[in-house]
């Protein structure tokens, strides 16, 4: 033990003398550390976002002891603390709605603990934003391992996907084609091992982001939550993160603009979630890096879709992983031009440098951009118009190319819950060339901005034989689900963005292809409807939902708190006795 600083945060609290030294000691030692950890060596806090009620990082605890291994053998002191786990299946009204308390819980654990560096454990899809979000508003030294995905679904015979399956399962049960009994079984197929969703939804999409991002070693976005590789990779993390420490290696030198640009078109290269949208804005308003909506539809557009993965394609995670995962696209992107290669990562290296030897084993789960799996410019588009001044966003790939310009007449719904009401009705007045406007679904509307824009079909039209029909909404969708739908609709109806004034027989028209979104009634009328128009009730005065809904920003500013953009550093806050 020694009392000198040695430049470490953690000195300060198991470094000093007297009384105060003592009490950060001892009572650390009721859990068996021998003094020796107290030398002066890096601390190490594991941020896990485990729990039970988070079936996709159930596992992380495992994880952690593999990281713990890590920080040992490279001489560093482990230890692990809970951050919130965002459980995607189970928390309502949305796990959106708690990410920001997950970052501001991690942000501010990791600055009131002893901790010199961090490793942080997510998996499914909040968790993984959430942590990088508190990471870079305390800059100290972090390294991102997100918990892997599930084995492939398999179900008589076939791969099925995790999310996706759901919505092709329920429009089956819906016409018959498949038995409540038979979807029992489905169900327990489809997700058949620890791990996040193995299609490319948002975790997938968000721990490949995070490694773009130079956040997490190379290749461990992909390894299946299962494989040993996922914790042979976990403990290197564990050992990089000391080293990490001893270079002062913060999260602001990773994740600058040119990191972000990075993430955005690896996102396009992987075919990536919705999402991550909202996730990077937050992310960079966190870091100070000016990022806008329309930087992703820009960046993207010289990419072409590369991984053939559900929901747009045919594969899974573990395919992707055994094709050679993230290194290779990123390998791909690198040679094209497209990623900006001397972007610093974890490693320490360049990222270029990093993923400069990967070696593709599949070309039909990663095609080359000679043979792309889709062309250039068919990616997450960014739409505006009289319906979304500030913004709206539609995932092509999930588009239905007959819909890409269409034309029709609105029918509007002010909750889903209105919409499911009606949906099944045999004699609804509803046609395919309708579209089906969703709203009061956003970030202060819902709140906390669902994933709920991606409705069934109405039953009638389903049983008829339509696939796709147009879906307007200012909430989300999942990454893994499909269709013709425009998400993230800016400002949301909410707060009265124009949305909040489409009445059921206005006419719309979408045309991706000039990235526009236009409600065919004349400015005066919008005046007329604006005068009449009534902002919903506040319907909190207090606790979580309160705050959240007086400080929750817009879709096209990555829905974070007002008050938690920006960085507040890792200052050793005052003693506490
Ligand atoms: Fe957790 Fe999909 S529900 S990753
Ligand atoms: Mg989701």
């Amino acid at each position: 033990m020694s009392a000198e600083t040695n430049g470490l945060r953690s000195r300060a609290w198991f470094g000093a003398t007297g009384r105060s030294g003592m009490t950060h000691r001892s009572w650390m030692r009721n859990q068996g550390f021998g003094p020796e950890v107290f030398d002066g060596r890096p601390v190490i806090g594991i941020a896990t976002t485990w729990s039970e009620l988070a079936p996709c990082n159930a596992h992380l605890h495992r994880v952690a002891e593999a990281v713990k291994r890590g920080v040992w053998q490279a001489g560093g002191f482990p230890l692990e603390f809970p951050a919130m786990a965002l459980g995607e299946t189970m928390l309502r009204p949305t796990a959106m709605f708690y990410r920001n308390l997950l970052a501001m819980e991690a942000e501010e654990l990791m600055r009131a603990n002893p901790l010199d560096g961090t490793v942080l454990l997510s998996g499914c899809d909040k968790t993984t934003p959430g942590l990088l979000m508190a990471a870079a508003s305390v800059d100290l030294p972090s390294i991102m391992v997100t918990g892997g995905p599930m084995l492939n679904g398999k179900y008589r015979g076939q791969d099925v996907g995790s999310g996706t399956h759901v919505w092709k399962f329920e429009e089956d049960l819906k016409t018959g084609k498949m038995t409540q009994e038979e979807c029992y079984f489905a169900e327990g197929c489809m997700a058949r091992s620890n791990g996040h969703c193995m299609t490319m939804g948002t975790a997938s999409t968000m721990a490949c982001v995070a490694e773009a991002l130079g956040m997490q070693l190379p290749g461990s976005a992909t390894w299946p939550a299962v494989d040993a590789r996922r914790y042979e990779i976990a403990q290197e993390a564990g050992r990089r993160i000391v080293t990490m420490v001893h270079e002062d290696l913060r999260p602001s030198q990773i994740m600058t603009r040119e990191a972000f640009e990075n993430a955005i078109r690896a996102n396009a290269a992987i075919g990536g979630s919705t999402n991550a949208i909202v996730h990077l804005l937050a992310l960079a308003g966190r870091l100070g890096v000016k990022l806008e909506l329309d930087d992703f539809d820009a960046l993207a557009r010289p990419v072409p879709t590369l991984v053939n993965l559900m929901p747009s394609g045919k594969y899974l995670m573990e395919d992707f992983c055994y094709a050679g995962g993230l290194p290779v696209v990123l390998r791909q992107l690198s040679e094209a031009g497209l990623l900006n290669n001397e972007q610093v990562t974890v490693t320490g290296r360049a990222i270029a440098e990093n993923n400069s030897g990967a070696e593709c084993f599949n070309d039909d789960v990663i095609h080359s951009m000679e043979e792309p799996f889709q062309p250039a410019g068919t990616g997450t588009a960014v739409l505006r118009g009289n319906l979304a001044p500030n913004g709206a966003v539609i995932k092509q790939s999930a588009v239905s190319p007959h819909l890409l310009k269409h034309e029709g007449r609105a029918l509007v719904f002010d909750s889903p819950e209105d919409y499911h009401a009606v949906s099944d009705d045999p004699d609804m007045d509803v046609t395919e060339s309708d579209i089906l406007v969703i709203r009061y679904a956003g970030p202060k509307g819902y709140p906390g901005m669902p994933e709920v824009s991606n409705v069934p079909l109405p039953t009638k039209l389903l049983k008829a034989g339509v696939t796709d029909m147009v879906r307007i909404c200012d909430g989300r969708m999942s990454g893994t689900a499909y269709g013709t739908v425009v998400l993230h609709v800016s400002p949301e109806a909410a707060v009265g963005g124009p949305l909040a004034l489409v009445q059921t027989g206005d006419r719309i028209t979408l045309d991706v292809p000039s990235r526009s979104i236009t409600l065919d009634v004349s400015d005066e009328e919008l005046e007329r409807r604006r005068a009449a128009w009534q902002a919903p009730e506040q319907k909190y005065d207090s606790g979580y939902a309160w705050l959240y809904t007086t400080h929750v920003t817009q879709a096209h500013e990555g829905v974070d708190f007002d008050f938690l953009r920006g960085s507040r550093g890792h200052k050793v806050p005052r003693e506490s006795h």
